[in-house]
């Protein structure tokens, strides 16, 4: 389907959009319970109460149960599930990384998906599974493509999905994601991450997300498969991800498990319930507890936290405060914390992505230094021509002292000389500490050496903090920065 998806709001990487599907069109960032046909934790109508715009079910499942098979057939998948949103349906691909092995042909499970009238088909990809030796990667990889190429040939009116793999090669995911753009899919997942995810790898998502994104390019909605905890939704979002499906509200639920944003708790330590959805409202922590359908209540506030997350993130986006959002969720455990600093190791990209207005810059950690803000004024200040006699400090001085120079700059961490002129403008307006952090003062003295450098021409006299809080800090300019052709 030509153009299903169109972008709205961006902040980073992450985007607010519109993916139109046969049956209707539904708003990204976008979170699909998973619904297993056999075993239904909550009916499709009380999923789409919660909030559920579209769901995602297995078509392999499906296809392997006479009953589930011929039922599909005659009223269709959304006849089957009795839901009339958008539905994607998976291929049994997770299954045969869980298996080994499955009992059906790629071609084939495409047609059922078809003949059921999926929404969106998902082709039977290889997971190839993280750390596996290059050859494996390779090999799987080819085969995949091979699955992908003779599935874009048999594709109809409904939407089609081409999975990205490659392990945790960032290059063959780069590659893949760069082959398959100019193919004929219309959704693009990330595969194979669930094992990174279980293990807490959230650096290593980082790293395949980035490359994989970086392959497919920014105008395509993309899905991570198999992410559907609420504490990496900011995360993944920002990396440029759309589609999420959670098989873990129903998967955390049966083994007494309660979700948030910050993590989970099992229901026997909780003391409170710190969470105002529709089952932490009736219930105190006992009756929960002790409740014969605690299962299906706590799939059901495991959903609406996990629902609130992807609004809460999407007002993140549509205010620009994206960053400020991830930064809180990425202290609620050390390997979020670590996948968020590797996020920063990536801001080149992003700073080519973000958009260039957002609401005040609200410097929260010390990590605010890496933001792509800062990287695009050190790239701007690189093409300010000063000449003469500059001054330039971080405090107030008076007309008098003023007139003694051609040019007065403040100095404010993290993004070091800004001209007068742009000081209430975003996002040198931002709000930072009194007392700046080291990590900011570093990335300020060293956009001001790049200014030194980009003007032979000018005197550069700097009062700041007394000069002394300067001292050790590197003069010369920054190799991580370098203005790509003029993006900002
Ligand atoms: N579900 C979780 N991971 C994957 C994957 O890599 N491919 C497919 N098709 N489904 C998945
Ligand atoms: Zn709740």
């Amino acid at each position: 389907m030509p153009d299903c998806f169109e972008i709205a709001y961006k902040d980073l990487a992450g985007r607010i959009g519109r993916l139109t599907t046969p049956h209707g069109t539904v708003e990204t960032p976008l979170l699909m319970p998973v619904v297993n046909p056999h075993l239904l934790m909550l009916p499709a109508f009380q999923l789409q109460e919660i909030g559920a715009e579209m769901l995602i079910t297995n078509s392999y499942i499906i296809s392997q149960d006479e009953e589930l098979s011929s039922a599909a057939q005659e009223k269709g998948l959304h006849g089957l599930l009795d839901f009339s949103g958008p539905i994607m349906t998976d291929s049994g691909a997770f299954q045969l990384s869980v298996y080994g092995s499955i009992d059906v042909q790629p071609l084939e499970i495409l047609r059922f998906q078809q003949s059921i009238r999926s929404d969106v088909c998902v082709p039977l990809d290889i997971p190839t599974p993280p750390d596996v030796d290059l050859q494996r990667a390779e090999r799987e990889l080819r085969e995949t493509f091979r699955r992908l190429e003779e599935a874009a040939l048999h594709r109809d009116d409904l939407l089609l999905a081409g999975p990205v793999q490659g392990s945790t090669y960032p290059q063959l995911r780069e590659e893949a994601g760069r082959r398959l753009r100019n193919m004929p899919f219309d959704i693009y997942p990330v595969g194979g991450v669930v094992p990174l995810m279980e293990s807490y790898r959230f650096s290593d998502l980082v790293e395949v997300v980035a490359a994989a994104k970086r392959g497919l390019g920014p105008g395509v909605p993309v899905h991570l498969f198999g992410a559907g905890h609420p504490m990496v939704f900011a995360l993944a979002v920002a990396l440029g991800c759309d589609l999420f499906d959670s098989a873990a509200y129903a998967i955390y639920a049966r083994d007494g498990r309660y979700l948030t944003a910050g993590g989970t708790w099992k229901l026997e330590d909780l003391e409170y319930l710190p969470c105002s959805c529709p089952v932490c409202k009736k219930n105190d922590i006992q009756t929960l507890r002790e409740s014969p359908d605690r299962f299906r209540l706590l799939a059901r506030h495991n959903l609406e936290v996990s629902f609130q997350e992807i609004r809460l993130v999407k007002q993140h986006i549509r205010d620009g405060s994206l960053w400020e959002h991830l930064e809180g969720r990425c202290r609620s455990h050390p390997r979020m914390y670590e996948a968020f600093r590797r996020l920063t190791g990536h801001a080149s990209w992003l700073e080519g992505l973000d958009r260039a207005s957002k609401s005040t810059f609200f410097s929260l950690s010390s990590r605010s230094a890496r933001r792509p803000e800062v990287l695009r004024h050190k790239m701007r200040l690189t093409r300010l021509c000063l000449s003469g006699s500059v001054l330039v400090t971080d405090q107030r001085i008076d007309r008098a002292e003023k007139e003694l120079y051609d040019h007065v700059l403040a100095f404010k961490p993290p993004f070091g000389p800004i001209p007068a002129a742009l000081s209430e403008t975003y996002p040198l307006n931002a709000e930072v500490p009194r007392e700046p952090d080291e990590e900011s003062t570093r990335a300020a003295v060293e956009a001001l050496s790049m200014l030194e450098s980009a003007c032979p021409d000018a005197r550069f006299t700097k009062k700041i903090g007394g000069q002394r809080s300067l001292e050790g800090y590197p003069t010369e300019p920054s190799t991580v920065c370098h203005d790509p052709g003029g993006v900002a």
